[in-house]
């Protein structure tokens, strides 16, 4: 949807449009490092050219108004001197609801409290429940849009942190930093390499010339998946319990070299923790061989270890799936086809292939043929961009 276009639905909503302002955040693929994030070790996203849009105005009586054009109908309201509080019918609205809090926290509270109200009107092209991000581009964009229309200058990195609170404390998804991350800061052509301890990031440049990027959604719900998630951190926490009984200096899995770890495993008796800590701790070594092959122009070992990922979340970490697994299956067999793995959390959602650019085409026709007979779903494909992290959109006056 163009900018006019979205200052207009503006106006049908909330019947005026003068001192709008259009915020923008993307959603994330991440190349490679899953389930590292909560365990303090090694990601790989990057920021996707779709995303969130926020069309917002201020107000001066205290009251947030939040309306989406992909929940019509839908208008939720709350008032900052009444409490900001979980609502489950509110649904969606709970991500900047959950936001708004965390705002309101970092200003000491909310007597006397810059954040005075704002009409905000949200339309987003993420697919939801797709593994692509899409609560943690909300989230970024409500930061960016209300803190900015309250006049206070909010560092992105506090902004991403905020947005990984709201969701952990205010919508109760247990979720790492991976995502909001990789929404705030993502940058036109790169990848972040994120080590989740610390902080420390790196910009990437991906040149993939000659290939592309495919994201392949299963289309399956991500049912359960939320206790599921809660279920794998919790064994990695049980793993590194019995790892810091040997290595008292050791505070996460992250922390653990993969030569310590040959010396420990013996150690932790249960045979299901052991092979989750194995992915966790090969997959961050898997990170750090990635990066540096694309620093090397080495997409064929890049590929490789995109394969090897995902052979470890279905082996070792079980997060994939008959759905995930089939894609993987299909892509992997295609000619042209040099890495393919799952994305994001996992048990359903999308699949990411690196493809020869004059494969694409017969890549979605035959990868789609194939899973659809074996599945009875039907993909969808987006070859993807890498695009800008979370900013404001200047409107011309
Ligand atoms: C979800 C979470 C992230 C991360 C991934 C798995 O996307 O929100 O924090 O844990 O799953 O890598």
């Amino acid at each position: 949807m163009e900018n006019h276009q979205l200052i207009e639905q503006f106006k049908e909503e909330f019947g005026y449009a003068e001192n709008v302002r259009l915020f923008f955040a993307p959603g994330r693929v991440n190349l490679i490092g899953e389930h590292t994030d909560y365990n303090g070790g090694y990601v790989f996203p990057a920021a996707l050219t779709f995303g969130t849009w926020a069309v917002a105005s201020s107000r001066q009586d205290g009251i947030y108004r939040f309306r989406s054009l992909n929940f019509p109908g839908q208008a939720v309201e709350c008032s900052v001197k009444e409490g900001i509080n979980y609502k489950q019918e509110d649904d969606w609205a709970n991500y900047p609801k959950g936001v708004l809090k965390e705002l309101l926290e970092l200003e000491g509270g909310v007597n006397d409290s810059a954040y005075k109200g704002a009409d905000v009107l949200f339309y987003g092209n993420i697919p939801n429940g797709a593994g692509l991000s899409s609560s943690a581009s909300i989230e970024l964009v409500t930061g960016l849009a209300l803190s900015k229309l309250a006049g206070i200058e909010v560092e992105m990195l506090e902004l991403v942190k905020s947005g990984q609170r709201a969701e952990n404390r205010f919508v109760g998804v247990n979720c790492g930093i991976m995502d909001q991350f990789a929404v705030g800061m993502g940058k036109e052509g790169h990848a972040i390499k994120l080590d989740c301890d610390t902080l420390e990031y790196e910009y990437v440049p991906v040149k993939i010339d000659g290939y592309k990027l495919v994201i392949t959604n299963t289309n399956k719900r991500r049912g359960l998946a939320d206790s599921k998630y809660n279920e794998r951190r919790s064994e990695c926490e049980q793993g590194l319990a019995v790892i810091q009984q040997q290595l008292p200096e050791v505070h996460c899995l992250g922390d653990v070299s993969y030569n310590e770890w040959v010396n420990v495993k013996s150690a932790i008796e249960d045979e299901v923790i052991r092979r989750r800590v194995e992915h966790v701790i090969t997959e961050d070594d898997r990170v750090l061989q990635a990066t540096k092959s694309l620093q090397e122009n080495d997409l064929i070992t890049f590929g490789e270890l995109m394969k090897k990922s995902h052979e470890s979340l279905r082996d070792l970490y079980e997060v994939t799936g008959f759905e995930l697994d089939t894609l993987f299956e299909e892509a992997a067999k295609m000619d042209g086809c040099i890495g393919t793995r799952m994305t994001g959390a996992g048990f359903g959602g999308c699949n990411v292939s690196l493809v020869k650019e004059e494969a694409v085409d017969a890549f979605k026709k035959q990868v789609a043929e194939n899973y659809t007979a074996r599945t009875g779903l039907e993909p969808t494909f987006y070859v993807c961009e890498i695009g800008d992290g979370t900013k404001e959109i200047l409107l011309e006056e």
